[in-house]
């Protein structure tokens, strides 16, 4: 992908609604400044806390709260700006998704790191990785609820392309909170730094020229939306895993929701933290009326009607 440039600039910001603000979280930022119209923000960190409305002892890493005040580094995929365009600018902090007015701020400055970072063009690029490979690089993203089957859809999935000599990497939330993610717990915030990383790792394999299966609860859209922005539109493939709250809890492999339930786990999906389901996913698979076999074989069929696999090569 032609690299974006980041904008990364400091504000001042007052959260003014009841949702929790999070840090790494998809935002527009709309200012009279900004002749491109609404830009994607994520908050990179929170840098400084000015006035607070909270009690003091309540948890607040990565989070601000209605009443809060603070300084925010902020990033943007966005055109860079003419010197100077943005300083002082007021703007609006948006819900992406529904447009509602949530803080207000203002630019102090634009990040210096910003411009001093350059994207280096690299002689082998994507294009010629894939070719060497003889494939298509994708990312298949699966999201469900825990014990809903992704792990063992996307496990026989690559086996499957290994077996038809595709290049795989298959990234698993459980085995990446092992390592790189193991910082990392189950709040809001946290989730959504998880899905990040595993995004522009994501991102990274698939330059390689790699197909690369994900594999992780993700549970809220505002971050899937994140991550599929890091890669060309016919690049990510979501697969919604659709297996209802009360099969995965009939099957509780791992024996997490009978602990959920007894209070013994906090934050679990589906109990006391939430999962909205994909709207428009690329794909839907069912494993209360499907084999994961057949699940395998409804996304080798696509994979294949999407020119991403060649039908001989799977047969
Ligand atoms: S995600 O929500 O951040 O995408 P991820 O897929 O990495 O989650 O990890 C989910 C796995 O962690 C589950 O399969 C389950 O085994 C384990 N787990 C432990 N605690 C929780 C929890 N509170 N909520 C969900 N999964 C949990």
């Amino acid at each position: 992908m032609s690299p974006v440039f980041d904008l990364q600039f400091q504000a001042r910001l007052n959260w003014l609604s009841e949702k929790t603000f999070l840090v790494g979280r998809g935002y527009s930022l709309a200012s009279s400044a900004i002749s491109e119209g609404k830009l994607p923000v994520t908050a990179v960190r929170i840098k400084q806390i000015l006035q607070t409305s909270q009690l003091p002892g309540r948890s607040r890493l990565n989070q601000l709260f209605p009443g809060d005040s603070a300084i925010i580094e902020f990033s943007s995929p966005s055109v860079f700006p003419q010197a100077g365009v943005y300083e002082s600018a007021p703007f609006v902090v948006l819900d992406s998704q529904s447009n509602e007015s949530l803080g207000e701020g203002v630019i102090e400055f634009v990040l210096r790191r910003s411009t001093n970072i350059r994207w280096q063009n690299l002689t082998i690029n994507k294009q010629a990785r894939a070719f060497a490979k003889q494939q298509q690089p994708c990312c298949i993203w699966f999201t469900g609820l825990s014990g809903a089957g992704k792990s063992t859809i996307a496990n026989l999935l690559e086996k499957k392309l290994y077996d038809s000599g595709c290049h795989t990497y298959l990234l698993d939330g459980d085995n990446l909170r092992h390592g790189l993610n193991r910082d990392l717990g189950f709040t809001e915030a946290d989730r959504i730094e998880n899905i990040r990383r595993v995004a522009e790792v994501a991102k990274l394999m698939v330059d390689a020229g790699l197909i690369v299966i994900a594999s992780f609860i993700s549970p809220f859209k505002a971050d899937r939306q994140l991550a599929r922005a890091l890669f060309e539109s016919d690049e990510f493939i979501e697969v919604f895993v659709d297996t209802p709250l009360v099969e995965c809890e009939r099957r509780d492999v791992k024996g997490l929701y009978a602990k959920a339930r007894r209070g013994e786990l906090k934050n679990f999906t589906g109990i006391d933290s939430g999962y909205e389901p994909p709207e428009n996913p690329e794909l839907c698979v069912q494993t209360t009326v499907q084999t994961p076999e057949q699940c395998v074989e409804q996304l080798v069929q696509y994979l294949v009607t999407q020119n991403i696999l060649l039908q001989k090569i799977v047969e």
